[in-house]
């Protein structure tokens, strides 16, 4: 934990009382002109923080961190989340993933950003990460599976994303395709997984989620190529970042523990609940050109469950 987590987790361990700087230059091992520099720092970032000379610092608002320590308080005995990153700002959060996975991170490793320079979408696109407002998370996953059915983790990822929108905002979220959540046609997330693994054996593999929670109209870019939108948008009402990603990180913990021990079946029964387009005619549409009409949803899981290409995949509705 950096100094900045550990002075806001006292201070939020003790809300509405003053912590004396006694008490924080002990518990962060700084000196007594350190803690003041630091109470400096979060007041830059918009913290506000009263300061009295015999009492010592009392937080009264300011903005919501994500932080590591209260983010794991709400997910007991997990694997998903047993380490956890949150940084202020990373390029993407997948990227810091495959750093830490090639240097042995274990499975369930979360990595969490507050704002991203170079976020990713899916064929090369951006993905537009501005600060404090929305969820920008990875996790790596060292599943002992088959190399074919990693796409599948795809599905698990979009079930929960979509599952703890409806639960916890009352939204209307569906699944439209492996890697979009939408609410009422527009989109509120996407997924970009990612994968290493030889013909053989998965050496890792990289859930990338980006949900827009507070994100206000201003915010998407000019010229987007989809409806867009954010739980922000939809409810009216900004909402606490750390509650969605507790019970996010939950679902999913508990769907990955289900499919290694059960397979895809009722993870596949869950997104079919969720899904657009049960009852449309698809084509599906290879990177390079190719595509094949099917007639129904069932065709398309025995392409997904044969060839499993999901990345590289777009599926279309006919005109
Ligand atoms: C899409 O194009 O729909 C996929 C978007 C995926 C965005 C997320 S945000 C967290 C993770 N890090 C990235 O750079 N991208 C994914």
């Amino acid at each position: 934990m950096t100094s900045r987590d550990q002075i806001l987790s006292l201070f939020r361990r003790n809300l509405g009382d003053f912590v004396s700087g006694q008490e924080i230059s002990q518990a962060l091992n700084i000196s007594r002109a350190g803690v003041w520099k630091q109470v400096e720092l979060l007041r830059e970032l918009g913290f506000e923080i009263e300061a009295q000379r015999s009492r010592g610092y009392r937080l009264l608002g300011g903005p919501e961190l994500l932080l590591a320590e209260e983010i794991q308080a709400g997910l007991g005995n997990a694997r998903i989340g047993c380490t956890l990153e949150c940084l202020d700002e990373v390029d993407s959060t997948n990227a810091r993933a495959r750093q830490l996975a090639e240097a042995e991170a274990v499975d369930g490793t979360v990595i969490i950003a507050d704002r991203q320079s170079a976020g990713r979408g899916r064929l090369g696109r951006r993905w537009e990460s501005p600060s404090a407002v929305n969820l920008y998370c990875s996790i790596l996953l060292r599943p002992q599976i088959p190399v074919q059915q990693a796409p599948q983790l795809t599905f698990l990822s979009a079930v929960a994303v979509a599952e703890t929108l409806n639960e916890l905002y009352h939204l209307p979220a569906r699944v439209k395709w492996p890697n979009d959540v939408l609410v009422r046609g527009a989109k509120i997330a996407g997924l970009l997984n990612e994968m290493n693994a030889e013909t053989e054996q998965i050496h890792f593999v990289i859930l990338g989620i980006g949900v827009n929670l507070n994100m206000t109209a201003e915010q998407f870019p000019a010229g987007i190529l989809y409806p867009a939108t954010s739980v922000l948008l939809e409810t009216g009402e900004a909402i606490e970042r750390t509650e969605y990603i507790r019970c996010l990180l939950n679902k999913l913990d508990q769907y990955y523990s289900e499919f290694l021990v059960e397979g895809f079946v009722p993870i596949r029964r869950r997104w079919e609940a969720l899904c657009e387009l049960m009852n449309a005619d698809l084509t599906v549409m290879g990177h390079s050109g190719y595509s094949w009409p099917m007639a129904r949803l069932s065709e398309f899981w025995q392409v997904m469950l044969s060839r499993c290409k999901v990345s590289g995949t777009e599926f279309k509705l006919p005109a």
